[in-house]
C-alpha cells in the first residue's frame, strides 16, 4: 500500500522518480506526487489520480533536480485528493516526507502540534511527520528523526529530504517495506525492487528501526541509538525483463502465461533425482519430527492456497491441519504451542494481517516457516525457515502465478513432511512428483484455449452475478475463481462448496445467474454432476470446467472449458487457470484496468 521512491545522484532525478513510481503503481494509484530540492528550495508537485496525470503536470512545469522523493498513494486517512497526496511538508516548507503505513497516534500528536501553532493542510496521518521533525530539528535530521520515532506508534516507511541538508535522503522503516539501492555516484530508496531494477541490482534490506542516511556517494545505516550498523548489500536475482510486460497487453495476462515455467522452475530448484531437497530453505527434519499439528496463516488468494494445502497436508502427513485468515487468527486466542507448525503464505511477505498472525503464533511458542515470493521481505525475516516461490515479480494486483507457485510448494512440502513423519514411502512420493512434472504441459494446453474462454466471457458480460461451485480439493478453487472475478470485474461473485448448495444458495439460481461448475475427473465427479443437474432444473446458466473426453457434460452443457485429465489431487494447479482467464476477460472486455482494479493495492501493509 503506497509506493515510495527517492533518488540522489548526478542524473535527472525527476524522470528517474517518475519511472520508479510507474513501476510501483501497483502498490496504490489514487494520487501521486514528487518533491525535489534545487538551489536551496523545496518544490512539491502532486495530484489526484494515476502517475500519468502527474507526468503531464511535470511535463508542463519542466522541473529538474539531482535529489528528490516520490509517492503513489492508496488512501487510508483522507480521501484521494491532491492535498492528501504525498509528499507532505512541514508548515515552513523546509522538510518533505513520503510515507507508507499508518501512524496510529496521529490524532493526539496533531492536536498537540496545532496547539503549538502548526497549521495542517491535509487530512492525513502522514503530515504530522515533517512537522514533528521540524519541531525537533537542531541542525541534524538524523537526531530529529530519532526523537520523532520515539513518539510515533504504527507502521511506517519514510523518505525525507530537507533544504537544510540538501545532500542526503533520510529513510527509516518500521513494519513497512523499504530498500536502499546502490548505484555508481547515485543511490536510491524504494518500497520495492522493480522501482530500481533499471539502474542497479545491489540492495540493502533495511531492518525495523534502522535509519539510512543516503548520499550520492555513500550510504550509512544507523541503529535506533544512532550507532553505525555494518551491512553487506545483496544482489537481486531477477532482472528488469521480468518486471516488464514483454508484448502482453497487461501484466496479469503475462503472469497467467508464466505459470507453466514458474512451476518447472520450482521443481528444478527443489527436486533432485526425484527427491525433494529443501536444504536451501533452512527447514530441519528435527523440527518437523517434533510437530503435532499444522496451522496455515494467510490472506486473500494466499489463503485459498492454504485451503488446498490443508487437503494435501492432511492427505499425506495425516496431521491435523487448519487454514486461518491472518486478520481473524490473531484475535481468536488460538490454542497453539511449541508442537504447532505455522506455515505463513504470502506473495509479498508484507501483508500486515499475515505478519500479525505470525507474531501472535510466535508469542505462543509455535514454530513458523513461510512460503513467500519476496526475498528480504518482513515475513521471510520473521520466519525460522522459508520456501521461496521463484515466481519472479508479480506486478498485477490480482494474484495468479504466485498462487500456483504457492500450491506447488504446498504439494512438495506435504510430501516432504509425510516422508519425515514416515507416513508415505519414497515410491509414493516419487509418484506424486512424477504427476507434478506433467502439470506445466497440461497448463499450456489450458492456455491454448484462451480464445475460447474469451468468447465465453463475451457471451456472459451482461450477467449481474456469478456463483462458483467446486468440491473437495477444488472447493478452494471455486473461492479463488470468485475472488478473481469480483476484484477485477466488480461483478458480485460467490464461491461455494457444491454440497452446500442445497443448504441455501440454490435459492439464488435462475436464468440470470451464471454458475461456474468445476467438474473435472475426480472421485467426487458424480456428486458434482448431480449438482449440475439441479442447477439446470432451475434454469441456471452453467459454465463447466471438465476433463477432456467427458461426453456426458458435452451433451448437457453448451459452455464447457475442457482441461487435460490429471491426477485429481493435483487438479487445482490446472482448474484455476481457466478461471483466471475468464475473470481476466470479463473485466478487460468491460474496459477495466485489470492490472489495477479500483480500491485495491498489491501489498496490503495495513491491518
Ligand atoms: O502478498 P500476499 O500474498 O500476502 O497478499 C494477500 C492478498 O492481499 C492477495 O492475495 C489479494 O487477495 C489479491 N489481490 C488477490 O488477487
Amino acid at each position: 500500500m503506497c509506493g515510495i521512491i527517492g533518488y540522489i545522484g548526478e542524473r535527472e532525478a525527476v524522470s528517474i522518480i517518475l519511472e520508479g513510481l510507474k513501476r510501483l503503481e501497483y502498490r496504490g494509484y489514487d494520487s501521486a506526487g514528487i518533491g525535489i530540492l534545487k538551489e536551496g528550495k523545496l518544490s512539491i508537485l502532486k495530484c489526484k489520480g494515476r502517475i500519468s496525470y502527474l507526468q503531464t503536470l511535470l511535463e508542463k512545469k519542466q522541473i529538474s533536480a539531482r535529489i528528490g522523493i516520490g509517492h503513489t498513494r492508496w488512501a487510508t486517512h483522507g480521501e484521494p485528493s491532491s492535498r492528501n497526496a504525498h509528499p507532505h511538508s512541514d508548515f515552513s516548507r523546509h522538510i518533505a516526507v513520503v510515507h507508507n503505513g499508518i501512524i496510529e497516534n496521529y490524532q493526539e500528536l496533531r492536536k498537540q502540534l496545532e496547539k503549538e501553532g502548526v497549521r495542517f493542510t491535509s487530512e492525513t496521518d502522514s503530515e504530522i511527520v515533517p512537522n514533528l521533525i521540524k519541531k525537533f530539528y537542531e541542525g541534524d535530521l538524523r537526531k530529529a528523526l530519532r526523537k520523532v520515532i520515539k513518539i510515533l506508534r504504527g507502521s511506517y516507511a519514510l523518505g525525507i529530504i530537507s533544504v537544510d541538508e540538501p545532500d542526503k535522503i533520510i529513510a527509516i522503516r518500521n513494519d513497512s517495506p523499504l530498500i536502499i539501492a546502490l548505484g555508481k555516484k547515485e543511490n536510491f530508496i524504494a518500497s520495492d525492487i522493480p522501482a530500481i531494477l533499471a539502474y542497479t541490482r545491489k540492495v540493502i534490506y533495511l531492518n525495523n528501526g534502522e535509519i539510512a542516511v543516503v548520499g550520492k556517494d555513500d550510504v550509512e545505516i544507523l541503529d535506533k541509538r544512532g550507532r553505525k550498523v555494518a551491512v553487506s548489500p545483496e544482489k537481486v536475482s531477477f532482472n528488469i525483463e521480468l518486471a516488464q510486460k514483454k508484448g502482453f497487453k497487461d501484466f496479469m495476462l503475462k503472469e497467467i502465461y508464466e505459470q507453466p515455467s514458474v512451476l518447472s522452475r520450482i521443481l528444478s530448484q527443489y527436486v533432485k533425482d526425484n527427491r525433494i531437497d529443501f536444504k536451501t530453505s533452512g527447514i530441519s527434519p528435527s523440527l518437523l519430527k517434533s510437530i503435532k499439528e499444522v496451522v496455515i496463516i494467510a490472506c486473500g488468494t494466499a489463503f485459498h492456497a492454504g485451503l488446498v494445502g490443508r487437503y494435501l497436508l492432511e492427505t499425506f502427513s495425516r496431521l491435523p491441519v487448519w487454514a486461518e485468515l491472518g486478520s481473524e487468527f490473531r484475535y481468536r486466542h488460538p490454542v497453539i504451542g511449541k508442537k504447532t507448525l505455522v506455515i505463513a503464505i504470502s506473495q509479498s511477505g508484507e501483508t500486515a494481517d499475515t505478519l500479525a498472525g505470525v507474531r501472535e503464533a510466535k508469542r505462543r511458542g509455535a514454530r513458523v516457516i513461510s512460503i513467500c515470493n519476496v526475498l528480504g521481505s518482513s515475513l521471510i525475516r520473521e520466519s525460522e525457515a522459508y520456501l521461496y516461490t521463484y515466481a519472479g515479480p508479480e506486478i498485477s494486483v490480482a494474484s495468479t502465478k504466485a498462487y500456483t507457485a504457492q500450491l506447488t510448494l504446498l504439494y512438495l512440502f506435504s510430501l516432504y513432511l509425510a516422508r519425515v513423519k514416515e507416513k508415505i514411502s519414497a515410491e509414493q512420493s516419487k509418484k506424486v512428483i512424477s504427476y507434478l512434472k506433467k502439470i506445466p504441459q497440461a497448463q499450456r494446453k489450458v492456455l491454448e484455449r484462451e480464445a475460447e474462454i474469451k468468447e465465453i466471457a463475451r457471451k456472459h458480460l451482461h450477467f449481474g452475478a456469478f456463483l462458483y461451485l467446486g468440491r473437495g480439493v477444488n472447493f478452494p478453487t471455486a473461492l479463488e475463481g470468485a475472488l478473481k472475478l469480483k476484484e477485477l470485474s466488480y461483478i458480485p461473485a460467490e464461491g461455494y462448496a457444491a454440497g452446500e448448495m442445497k443448504h441455501g444458495p440454490i435459492a439464488l439460481i435462475d436464468e440470470y445467474r451464471a454458475v461456474v461448475c468445476i467438474a473435472n475427473d475426480s472421485p467426487l465427479y458424480e456428486k458434482m454432476f448431480s449438482n449440475i443437474q439441479e442447477i439446470i432444473a432451475r434454469r441456471g446458466k452453467i459454465i463447466a470446467i471438465a476433463s477432456e473426453g467427458n461426453e456426458q457434460i458435452k451433451r448437457l452443457i453448451k459452455e464447457v472449458i475442457f482441461i487435460p485429465s490429471v491426477e485429481p489431487l493435483l487438479s487445482p494447479l490446472l482448474t484455476v487457470v481457466p478461471l483466471q482467464l475468464l475473470a481476466y476477460y470479463l473485466a478487460s472486455l468491460k474496459g477495466y484496468d485489470v492490472d489495477k482494479p479500483r480500491n485495491l493495492a498489491k501489498s496490503v501493509t495495513v491491518e
